[in-house]
């Protein structure tokens, strides 16, 4: 009889091996300092409700694929709103408003992002604008005006309500609190991504006496990948592979560690990794990854929906796991590259391996959620 991984095919859509690959704990650590990482973590950790997100082993498809251990840092649980974005945004909203109640916030964002500046602002009483795209659904849209923000619907895609945000926020004297930096906004960006350190110190205090060998990161703009990437820098003592996932349609890290400059991808499609379709990787992220990812892959949306289905009917772990979609493309990058020997030999993937895979979200959207494994 067919195993569950042999019963079905996972693609990889392209694989890069970085050229300019070096791991400088230094530099990484001027980009995104110790200092800051500090503080997001005892900040974070004396908010109410904050306890570390669960990290399970994947023990099925661990021993299924033939590694040693998966590990598998469950963002669904994060405060209530089902993301690591809730480190990020909120923090950042904390770390600019410094107590002053007179602050009214605004951001642009495509779902995530939105609801954790919402969420952060709710936290500190401050008042709260959010520019969403037309291409936002209306629950992502609902679930901020829920959190008492006002939400603003731009005509046009995410840049579009990016400009707008700025427009209207330099017209009214509204604090931005962005998570993608651009030349003169990097302050912002870096506090978002110092939240998203919270999880790799809760990883650390989780793995115990296991090394972990091998990382797989999503990356949209690349916040998260450059955030977990300056935590391993801080916490670890060896330096695992670290691998950064994209969708096909929207390889941006990958395209620029190619050329080893930035390069902006023209979005034809939009991936159903939503948190993951951006065009181009911003500029503080981009000074940490561009040495220090060791391989980037694309993957098309095929195994999107079923991996959510095997992850959340105990296929892969003894556990139920409520997966989003752009939680299911490090579990899946992992099976292709296992399944392809050229691959798993470059990754140097094998029985003594143990891998973090991160699950970003939870069902964020529930619709969507529902209607992918239902698929
Ligand atoms: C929900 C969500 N949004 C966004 C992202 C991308 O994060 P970033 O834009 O910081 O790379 C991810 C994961 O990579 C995600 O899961």
């Amino acid at each position: 009889m067919k195993t569950i991984i042999e019963n079905s095919t996972w693609s990889i859509s392209s694989f890069l091996e970085n050229k300019n690959f070096s791991f400088n704990k230094i530099q990484i650590l001027n980009s995104l300092s110790e200092n800051d990482i500090d503080e997001a973590y005892s900040s974070i950790s004396s908010w109410k409700d904050y306890s570390p997100t669960p990290l399970i082993e994947l023990n099925k498809l661990s021993k299924e694929l033939n590694l040693n251990k998966i590990f598998y840092k469950d963002e669904s649980k994060r405060f209530d709103l089902k993301s690591f974005k809730a480190l990020g945004g909120a923090y950042a909203v904390e770390k600019i408003t410094k107590e002053n109640k007179d602050i009214v916030v605004a951001t642009a964002t495509a779902g995530n992002h939105g609801r954790s500046v919402a969420w952060g602002a709710r936290r500190l009483d401050l008042k709260c604008k959010i520019f969403i795209s037309e291409f936002v659904s209306e629950a992502r849209g609902q679930a901020m005006a829920d959190l008492g923000a006002d939400v603003i619907k731009v005509k046009g895609n995410y840049e579009k309500s990016l400009i707008e945000c700025i427009k209207q926020s330099t017209e009214n004297n509204w604090q931005i609190v962005q998570d993608v930096a651009w030349k003169d906004y990097m302050l912002v960006p870096k506090y978002t991504m110092a939240g998203y350190t919270v999880m790799m110190k809760e990883i650390v205090d989780q793995i115990s006496n296991d090394q972990i060998t091998h990382i797989i990161l999503q990356a949209g703009v690349g916040g998260m990948a450059g955030a977990m990437v300056a935590g391993i820098a801080k916490y670890l003592k060896n330096v695992p592979e670290t691998i950064v996932v994209e969708p096909d349609s929207a390889a941006c890290v990958m395209e620029s560690i190619k050329t080893g400059k930035i390069e902006k991808i023209d979005i034809k499609r939009e991936s159903l990794m939503g948190g993951m379709s951006c065009g181009k990787v911003s500029l503080v992220p981009w000074e940490i990854l561009k040495n220090s990812v060791k391989f980037c892959i694309s993957l098309p949306d095929d195994d999107i929906a079923k991996t959510m289905k095997l992850l959340g009917n105990s296929s892969f772990s003894d556990k139920k796991i409520i997966a989003g979609e752009n939680s299911a493309p490090g579990v899946i990058s992992l099976i292709a590259s296992c399944v392809d020997d050229k691959i798993k030999e470059k990754l140097k993937l094998n029985s003594k391996s143990n891998i973090l895979v991160i699950g970003c979200e939870g069902d964020t959207d529930k619709e969507m959620y529902q209607k992918l494994i239902n698929q």
